[in-house]
Formats: C-alpha cells, sequence, structure tokens
C-alpha cells in the first residue's frame, strides 16, 4: 500500500515534479496560501509522512490528529521554532529540517539589509522616485561605511558566520559574536563577548540566532538603550525582538538604522508603526528566497520523507 502523505504547499517545480514522480497517496494543499489549520488538523488523520514549512504549528493538538502511525516529519526550514520537538520526539517521529543549504542566500540578504540600512537605501530609493532628487549635495542622505567599525553577530552558527565573511569583504576591521558557547577556532577570528558588551561596542549588529526560550525577546528597550546608534538587522526570528520596544527606540533615536527580514506577526500589517521610520527597511522574510535555494529547500525536505518512510535515519535530522 503507498503511503499517505500530506504536502502543506505546492513545491518549486523541479521538487514539485519529484514529489509527483513517487508513490505516494498524496494530499498536497493546493492554493498559493497557508493550508487553514482546520484542514489541516483533519488532512492529518492517518497520514505516514507530513511534509511542511515554517508556516504551520506541530504541536501536541497535531500530532494527537495525525494518530500513532505517522513516521516522519520533515519541514522545509532551517528554523524549527514552529515545532514542539520534544512533543515530536517523545512519539518516535522523526524530525527533520534544512540546514547549511540556506546559509549563502540568507548571508548576502543578511548583508543587503545591513548595507541598505546603513546606507539609507529606503530613503534614496523614496527620494528618488517622488521628486526630491536635487542637485548633488554633500551631505544629503549620507550613512555610515563599514570601514573598520565592529560587526556584532549574535549566534556565530553557519549563517552568522557567512555574514562575517561577507562583511569583512566590507572592511569591517573586528568581529565580536555573543551566543551559547564560545567557538574558539571561528574561521572569522571573532571574540567571544558577553551580550551586554555586544551591544555597547558593535556598530553593526546582526541577529542569526535561533528563536528558544533564552533568545526571546532579547533585543528589549534595554538591550537597545545600550547600543551605540548602530546598525541593527535581523534575519533570524520576529521574536528574538520585542517589537514595542523597538518602536519606542526608534522613536527615541536609540537604533541608527533597522533592517528587518522578519517580524512579529508575518506578514507585518501594512498600519504597522514600524514602516513609518525612514531608517527602518522591512522585507517580507525573503531571506532564502532564491530559485536555487529553495528548490534544494523542498529537495533535502523530501529526501527526509522518502528516507523516514523507510525507516532510515534522516539525512537531515534534527
Ligand atoms: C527560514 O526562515 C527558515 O527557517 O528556513
Amino acid at each position: 500500500m503507498s503511503p499517505k502523505v500530506l504536502v502543506t504547499r505546492i513545491l518549486p517545480p523541479q521538487a514539485q515534479s519529484r514529489l509527483l514522480e513517487q508513490d505516494f497517496d498524496l494530499y498536497q494543499w493546493q492554493e498559493d496560501a497557508c493550508i487553514p489549520r482546520h484542514v489541516l488538523l483533519e488532512k492529518i488523520k492517518g497520514v505516514d509522512a507530513l511534509f511542511c514549512l515554517l508556516t504551520e504549528k506541530i504541536d501536541q493538538e497535531l500530532l494527537d490528529a495525525a494518530g500513532p502511525q505517522l513516521k516522519v516529519i520533515a519541514t522545509m526550514s532551517v528554523g524549527y521554532d514552529h515545532i514542539d520537538v520534544q512533543a515530536v520526539k517523545s512519539r518516535g517521529i522523526l524530525l527533520g529540517y534544512t540546514p547549511d543549504v540556506l546559509t549563502d542566500a540568507t548571508a548576502d540578504l543578511t548583508v543587503l539589509l545591513a548595507l541598505g540600512a546603513s546606507r539609507r537605501i529606503k530613503e534614496s530609493i523614496c527620494a528618488a522616485e517622488d521628486g526630491q532628487w536635487g542637485k548633488w549635495a554633500p551631505t544629503w542622505l549620507c550613512g555610515s561605511q563599514f570601514t573598520n567599525k565592529t560587526l556584532g553577530i549574535v549566534g556565530l552558527g553557519r549563517i552568522g558566520e557567512a555574514v562575517g565573511d561577507r562583511l569583512k569583504a566590507f572592511g569591517i576591521g573586528r568581529v565580536i559574536y555573543s551566543g551559547r558557547s564560545e567557538k574558539p577556532r571561528n574561521r572569522l577570528g571573532a571574540e567571544f563577548v558577553p551580550f551586554q558588551t555586544l551591544l555597547a561596542e558593535s556598530d553593526v549588529i546582526v541577529v542569526c540566532c535561533a528563536l528558544t526560550k533564552d533568545t526571546e525577546n532579547m533585543f528589549n528597550y534595554e538591550a537597545f538603550s545600550r547600543m551605540k546608534k548602530s546598525v541593527f538587522v535581523n534575519s533570524a526570528r520576529g521574536g528574538i525582538v520585542h517589537q514595542d520596544d523597538l518602536v519606542r527606540a526608534l522613536k527615541e533615536n536609540l537604533v541608527g538604522a533597522v533592517g528587518l527580514d522578519v517580524t512579529t506577526p508575518e506578514p507585518l500589517p501594512p498600519t504597522h508603526p514600524l514602516y513609518t521610520f525612514p531608517n527602518c527597511l522591512i522585507l517580507p522574510h525573503v531571506g532564502s528566497a532564491t530559485f536555487e535555494t529553495r528548490e534544494n529547500m523542498a529537495n533535502m525536505t523530501l529526501g527526509n520523507i522518502l528516507a523516514g518512510l523507510k525507516n532510515e535515519p534522516l539525512p537531515y535530522s534534527i
């Protein structure tokens, strides 16, 4: 009998073709929008494998609805804060994700946000498009550059290190990082410092850590108050930032410029006050959004599903 597989979205074209070649009893959500929770809860009943995205909450309720035959859950994401890992593992369900493959794309976008925020790209584009572009002027739309500045990386994992590599090419003079543990032989020659030191000494701060109980809201008003007026970039998860405190910090000019690829909630409603700041650049969670990376992520996820259905160890296991 073909295994029952639930896939919560249409995949990028090559991975989609590969999916359709499989001998699966497949239910796939066909709309270009998230599968509604009640549909997910209904369709998960009796499935052997779930291919999900970061938009689906995987919790006790969902696992109960699935039933005891569920063998494998694979998320097409590197982040897994949407999954109750303990609940999944305690039921003996295999759990897969997509590390490494999105490092370059996400690091590229993080650098884009850092440069874009520090060089006032949002104001510059608006000025050009809105007819405010006058004759060349010595200080008009000046930002700050990275030469000899201090970069602070919160979370020196794969993405943090890749961001560091890239930003060093822009002349960064010193790299410091904070996180759960020291990485003594990191290739950036970056120095491990307490979070408070990172806040006080960095000219550019990039958030590259996972969202956990420890990192939730770690960028609150107090943290913003300790910064020099630095460039602050978050391409990890919105929940790491206390967003109302960020609004307050922007109002009080505590932060020089901000670049966000992640917010709370997502999508961030167009009426949200964060959009009103000219020095706050917001992108709609597109860190890994290249055709190459998304194909790779979908293929890895499918690989995890296929291994799990054969009771083999997952190639990319949490
Ligand atoms: C994207 O945010 C991911 O976790 O893959």
